[in-house]
């Protein structure tokens, strides 16, 4: 059976294509949404995934990750920057996290440069566009053993 995969957004992802293209390109959530369903089927792994704007969702949606998924990839987005909460949510999830940035926060201003979630990431891939997260579902794939 397929491993799950949570692949979790945060505020403000759900206007990527529209917002600050320069940074973040033109393709929209929904076409992330699709290259990581594509993606996962390849590597053998069923994606869930989700947005949202509330901070409460996030962690809500990792607890439910405790049951149902054998690692998630989060793109936290500004909460990254700002959220104890949470890393505390992630830090009580056993399997593998992935954080994704679309851009390299550490190429942008001061208070993008440190993200609470990275102190718990397994990995952190940022710059890479969205591409970035195929390279996380990748990265899952061979830390979870899915053929
Ligand atoms: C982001 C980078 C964050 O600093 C920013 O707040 C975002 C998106 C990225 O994907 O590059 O909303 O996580």
């Amino acid at each position: 059976m397929a491993l799950s995969i949570y692949v979790l957004n945060g505020p403000n992802l759900n206007l990527l294509g529209l917002r600050e293209p320069e940074i973040y390109g033109r393709q929209t959530l929904d076409d992330v949404c699709g290259l990581c369903e594509e993606g996962g089927s390849e590597l053998g792994l069923n994606i869930v995934f989700r947005q949202s704007n509330a901070e409460h969702d996030l962690i809500d949606w990792v607890h439910e990750a405790r049951e149902t998924a054998a690692g998630i990839v989060i793109n936290p987005a500004a909460y990254s920057h700002t959220s104890v909460a949470l890393l505390d949510a992630l830090n009580a999830f056993d399997g593998p996290v992935i954080e994704v940035h679309i851009s390299n926060i550490h190429k942008r201003e001061n208070f993008r440069h440190h993200s609470y979630v990275s102190a718990r990431a397994d990995g952190v891939i940022a710059g890479c566009g969205v591409e970035g997260y195929l390279l996380a579902l990748r990265r899952l794939a061979s830390l979870c053993g899915s053929p």
